[in-house]
């Protein structure tokens, strides 16, 4: 089966093509690196010849508001008119546990649009969303800081890992289209503050983590189980523990994204000025 992976050059993206292949699907990564844009449409109408399914699990190079909802509404739209002229049998999207939850914040008013366009699209379609990655915990610390201490709220979650993650989506991509959202996390759940600690501690990145109730992710205030998926969730095998002896845990993270720390450095300004 041809399965055209949107982002199959990124972290998740990587990984699904590399086990599609594996089971002997050709999995086509597509990405400005491979020369298919989703925001211009270049690329997409000949990489999506042929093929059955598509998988997007592209993000955003800027998380600043504006720029990360016209990259979700464009993209989005411009994959679904080409799937549909194509004859794509099936939509696959990555998205977050919670999104509907999170409308407080930019990035997750931009996920909550991509996943109407898709529910109100033609296209048989499955919304996979999926909690923090393990391989994200360093990049929460970068965009949660004030001053030079990590703020963080102590409410739980329960991340998985990126290769469980892939595991999942590609589950998804060869079976049939659910035709609603399927909910994947980790095996555990943690606080987030303290697992941030645990994460930084195990990278000897010496940066204090604070507790604070009054602190956002992403720009959304979070209550005790606003990151939890529900009782129905299939959860990943990799432990935090063991994924922490991975070649993967000994990378730090990804370089931040364009426009996260704005508000943490508005933040900043407004205890610094009262
Ligand atoms: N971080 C988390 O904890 C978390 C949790 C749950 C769900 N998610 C979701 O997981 C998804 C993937 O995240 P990730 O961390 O794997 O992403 P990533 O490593 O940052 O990779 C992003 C991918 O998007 C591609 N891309 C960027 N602009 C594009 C464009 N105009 N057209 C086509 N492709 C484009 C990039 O291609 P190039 O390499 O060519 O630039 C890259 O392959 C996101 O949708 C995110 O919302 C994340």
């Amino acid at each position: 089966m041809k399965i055209v992976v949107i982002g199959g050059t990124g972290l998740i993206g990587s990984k699904l093509v590399n086990k599609l292949r594996e089971q002997g699907h050709e999995a086509v990564a597509a990405s400005p690196n491979t020369g298919v844009n989703t925001l211009t449409g270049d690329g997409l109408a000949e990489v999506l010849k042929g093929a059955s399914v598509v998988v997007d699990v592209s993000n955003s190079p800027s998380w600043e508001d504006d720029a990360v909802l016209k990259f979700f509404e464009t993209s989005t739209r411009n994959l679904l008119t080409y799937e549909a002229a194509a004859g794509v049998g099936h939509h696959v999207a990555l998205s977050v546990v919670g999104t509907q939850r999170l409308a407080e914040s930019g990035y997750f008013r931009a996920k909550i649009a991509q996943e109407k366009l898709i529910n109100e699209s033609s296209i048989p379609y499955s919304i996979v969303q999926a909690t923090q990655f393990f391989e994200f915990l360093k990049g929460l610390a970068d965009i949660s800081m004030v001053g030079d201490k990590v703020h963080l709220p102590h409410v739980l979650f329960q991340p998985m890992a990126a290769d469980d993650v892939a595991t999942a989506v590609g589950r998804a991509a060869v079976g049939t289209p659910a035709n609603s959202t399927i909910e994947i996390g980790g095996p555990e759940q943690f606080r987030i503050d303290e697992l941030v600690r645990r994460r930084l501690s195990a990278l000897k990145d010496p940066r204090e983590v604070i507790a604070d109730p009054n602190t956002r992710y992403s720009g959304a205030r979070l209550s005790e189980r606003t990151l939890v998926p529900g009782d129905d969730a299939r959860l990943g095998e990799t432990r935090f523990e063991a994924w922490l002896t991975q070649p993967a845990a000994q990378i730090p993270s990804a370089p931040q994204p364009k426009g996260v720390a704005v508000e943490n450095k508005e933040k900043e300004g407004q205890r610094k000025a009262g």
